[in-house]
Parts: structure tokens; sequence; C-alpha cells
């Protein structure tokens, strides 16, 4: 896609990389579609060591001068065992070939602070895609309540109308961190949610993987760590789906191309209290629902195919960028 600079989408990538955060950030950088003005690190997949040397290392790959910030330790309070089943102990495991080590370092400052500097020298300009817990993004609220007012738009990955993933009702992401999540739905910003219900069926298939594999001859760090997470997904292995949903996808390409999507403006409440429904997310669908409570976009159905094509074309791009490096 060939987006003058003057019309592209200025983006901060808050994320926990994590496989669909990669997935993701190469979908953003390839698309041509955004300037992005920087990517933030949260704890959430893997520690929060981890998912922000994984970004700094997929941002400097990617052939990128994108500062990469490293944001919260730990989520508001919720404390948990970090779940290396599906991204393995990096955070970012392979099943062969690794990212270079990436020949910058993290920019100095804390996430949060930078979201609220960022956001405060350009108002209305800027959107954020949240794609791990929210806590970063809480956490800037808390530094300037008048953020949200400030925020051109939020779309984020998680939560999910037809139950969870780390529980059976909660979505991990608002499940590691529901208190922070309470704070963004409570913010005035307008919000795009992408949910389970379509990213659990945002997955490419195994042609897909064969074409991001044949990208380039010889070592294929790209092909390599997605083969890592379709070995590990669970839907895969279960014979549910071809290949694994790349869930943090949806949010960049709804901001692509938002036609790929279909959304419905609802009210959704993210569970605090302790228990099993600790971080599930809920919307009252009845069309007569009480007016006056703040809704926002909840995506409920994709083009599947055609977020898999996106996103295997921005995979084949950073595989042939990489191994340039
Ligand atoms: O539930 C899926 C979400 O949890 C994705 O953001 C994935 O990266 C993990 O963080
Ligand atoms: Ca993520």
């Amino acid at each position: 896609m060939t987006v003058p600079p003057t019309t592209r989408r200025r983006l901060i990538i808050d994320c926990d990389p994590g496989h669909d955060d990669f997935a993701a950030i190469a979908l953003a950088v390839t698309s041509g579609a955004f300037d992005i003005e920087a990517i933030t690190a949260v704890c959430g997949n893997a520690p929060l060591d981890r998912t922000s040397a994984n970004a700094l290392a997929i941002a400097d790959a990617l052939g990128t001068a994108i500062p990469v910030y490293a944001g919260a330790v730990a989520p508001l309070l919720h404390r948990y065992d970090f779940p290396a089943d599906f991204h393995g102990v990096t955070g970012l495991d392979s099943a062969g070939a690794t990212l270079p080590p990436p020949r910058r370092a993290l920019a100095p400052g804390h996430a949060a602070e930078e979201i609220v500097r960022r956001v405060n020298a350009a108002p209305g300009e800027i959107t954020l895609a949240v794609l791990g817990p929210m806590t970063n993004l809480a956490l800037a609220i808390a530094l300037d309540p008048e953020l949200p007012g400030k925020v051109r738009e939020l779309v984020f990955m998680g939560g999910g109308l037809i139950g969870g993933n780390v529980t059976p009702r909660a979505e991990f992401n608002l499940w590691a961190d529901p208190e922070a999540a309470a704070i963004v739905l409570a913010s005035s910003i307008k919000t795009t949610m992408f949910g389970l219900d379509v990213t659990n069926r945002a997955f490419i298939d195994g042609d897909d993987l064969a074409r991001i594999r044949a990208a380039v001859p010889g070592a294929n760090p790209v092909a390599d760590i997605i083969q890592f997470y379709t070995d590990r997904s669970g839907d895969v292995a279960a014979g549910r789906a071809p290949g694994p949903a790349l869930h943090d996808t949806c949010p960049l390409a709804f901001l692509v191309d938002p036609a790929l999507f279909t959304i419905e403006q609802l009210a959704v409440t993210v569970e605090t209290a302790p228990g099993p429904h600790y971080g599930a997310t809920d919307a009252d669908r009845r069309a007569w629902a009480p007016q006056g409570v703040a809704r926002i976009g909840v995506a409920l159905d994709l083009d599947r195919p055609a977020v898999a094509r996106h996103v295997t074309d921005a995979l084949v791009e950073a595989a042939r960028r990489i191994a340039k490096r």
C-alpha cells in the first residue's frame, strides 16, 4: 500500500510480544498506512524485560527506527504466573531461527509517560493500538486524567462476548489487568474492541505459512517464529483451525481497512470482582438496552480470508526485510 506521508495515521502500538503482537507490528510497519510514533511494551505474555526486548528486536529487525519504551512491570493489582505455554519462555520462542539482536537500546523513559507526552504534543492526532494488558494506558490516564479527550481513537485486542481463553469466561489481556481495562473502558476515548468473537477466527493456514517460508531462501526467522506459535496452538492441535489465531493483527487490519470487520456499538463492562468471572467482558445486546450508557465499537464478524491475506503479505515482506539486515 502506498499512502502519502501526509495522510498516514499517527499511531502508538502498546504490546506484549508475543507472536501475534509480532505479526501485528509487521502488518503496521509494512502496510505503509501508519506513521508509527512509538512502540510501548507491557508485561503480559512474558515479563516486561522479555516483552520490551522482543518489541525492540522486532522494530529493529524490520528496519525501522521506531523508538521502543518499556512500561509496566506488573498489572495494577493482579499477580499471576506468566503463561509460557503459547509464546515460550522468551515470549517469542522460535522453532528454528530467531530475530537478529537489535542494534539499538530501548528509549529512555516510561511508556506511560511517553504516551502522555506524545498525545499532548498532538491532541486529537494519535491513535492507540493496545495489544496486551491495558496497564500502560491506565497509568497514562492516571498521570493525565484529561488524556482520553486528546486521543484520536483506541483500538484494542481483548475481551470477548463468546467466553474466554485463559478462563472459561475471560480473555487473557483483560484477565491479566481487569482494573486497568475498567479505567480505560470508563474513559471517553472513541474505542473499538477486537475480542475473541473475531480474533479466534483470525488464523492463517498452511498455505499462508508456506508462502511466508518461500519468501526467502535459507534461514527464515519469521516462518520459524510463526511455526512455533502454530505448534503450540490448541485449536490447531484439536483440528478446530488450520493455523494459529493471530489475535493482535485484528485491530491493525481494521485500521488498514475498516470494511474487513462488522462492528456493533455496545455497552461493554469488565468484571473486576474476584471469582470465576474475574476479567470477563459482558455487553447488553438487547434492542431495548438502556440508552445513555457509554458504548464502544465491538467487532462481531470479519472477512477472514482478506485479513489472512493482509497478514500473510505483511509477514512475507517482513521475512524479506529481515533477510536483508
Ligand atoms: O488472548 C489473546 C491475547 O493474549 C493476545 O494479545 C496475545 O498476544 C496474548 O497477549
Ligand atoms: Ca498481545
